[in-house]
């Protein structure tokens, strides 16, 4: 297939939605990465979306919609509190796992009896979606097991040839997925940590709100996580990826060495530091994939001290990118 590349403008927007309208896939932005969106209705729409990633078919699709009204359509039960959330962070970063209502099919949701949904920030997602009229299943626009995609280029990268459009918004501003939470038990609960930390639901809510225990440490084949794409290794760069933890002056000084003796080896090195987790968050995956197009054989990264929520859900994602290699120095 000849994939479109189309602009932000309304006649182009137009043209998207009837792509997802009519069955087919469209990249479009999001506030946290590009997403790869169909119609969420639609089975045969979510088997394309599968076939298109190469994506394992019992990882679930989150559904994207622009509008609050739209929930009663998907869920089962919208308890209180995830009503209190959604009205308190969306449009935002922030994906809600609630009881589905039989319209949602099973292709979408891996055959789980629960939907995921999210309203996202960024304008043209939420264009898109109301003008197609109908929620839109969208995972990260990656080819399964790849970084997910902070610009359009990065999805043209993968996804050329496998989607029908792609929409050439502006880069992604959070650059790491959205917090998913489960709201169908009494307290909620993180199942893939995210730039909406637990301190901001307690806030919100008044209630306590821990992670799945599945996501706090190294992957244990006794502790099965309650989002299935967390048990996938993800994000992975072709070349070797390694985590140095410690004080940072100590760590940066290894890196440095470390860097000239794999340079001396005759390997591309690349070196990964961030002054803040919300910097570090905006540009890992960018970085990851920009190791991969220069043909980097090594990456040294230094590990963010997880002293802190958004730093702890960047560390996830570096851990799985780095196949948890990680040393103390
Ligand atoms: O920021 C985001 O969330 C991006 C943008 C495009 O919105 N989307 C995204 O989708 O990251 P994806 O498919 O790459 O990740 C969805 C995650 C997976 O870990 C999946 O297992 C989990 O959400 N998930 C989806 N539906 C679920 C459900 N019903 N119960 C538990 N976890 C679910
Ligand atoms: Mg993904």
């Amino acid at each position: 297939m000849k994939t479109l590349y189309l602009s932000t403008s309304k006649q182009d927007m137009r043209i998207a939605a009837a792509i997802v309208r009519t069955g087919g896939l469209v990249a479009f932005p999001t506030e946290t990465v590009y997403g790869l969106g169909g119609n969420a209705l639609d089975p045969e729409a979510s088997k394309k979306i599968y076939a298109a990633k190469g994506r394992p078919s019992d990882n679930p699709l989150i559904v994207h919609i622009s509008d609050l009204s739209r929930i009663e359509e998907l869920a089962a039960r919208f308890p209180d509190n995830a009503r209190k959330l959604a009205e308190a962070v969306w449009p935002g970063p922030m994906t809600l796992v609630l009881p589905k209502k039989d319209i949602v099919p099973d292709a979408t949701t891996g055959g789980l009896r629960t939907v995921a949904i999210r309203m996202p920030a960024d304008p043209a997602a939420l264009e898109l979606i109301s003008l197609s009229g109908c929620p839109i299943a969208a995972p990260s626009a990656n080819l399964s097991g790849h970084p997910s995609p902070t610009r359009w280029e990065h999805v043209r990268d993968d996804l050329d040839g496998r989607a029908d459009a792609v929409i050439m918004g502006s880069p992604c501003v959070g650059g790491i997925e959205s917090t998913v939470i489960d709201m169908t038990e009494e307290l909620p609960q993180i199942l893939r940590p995210g730039l909406i930390t637990p301190e901001r639901v307690t806030e919100i809510l008044g209630v306590p709100c821990g992670y799945d225990p599945a996501i706090l440490g190294r992957p244990d084949p006794a502790l099965v996580p309650k989002a299935p794409g967390m048990k996938y290794r993800h994000y992975a760069p072709r070349a070797e990826m390694r985590l140095f933890s410690g004080e940072r002056s100590r760590v940066s000084a290894v890196i440095k060495e470390e860097a000239e003796r794999c340079r001396s080896l005759g390997k591309k090195t690349e070196v990964l530091m961030y002054e803040d987790s919300r910097e570090a968050a905006e540009r890992l995956f960018e970085d990851l994939r920009r190791a991969d197009s220069e043909g980097a054989d090594v990456i040294l990264a230094m590990a963010l001290p997880e002293d802190e929520s958004v730093a702890f859900s960047v560390m996830n994602r570096m851990l799985k990118s780095a196949g948890y290699n990680i040393k103390q120095v």
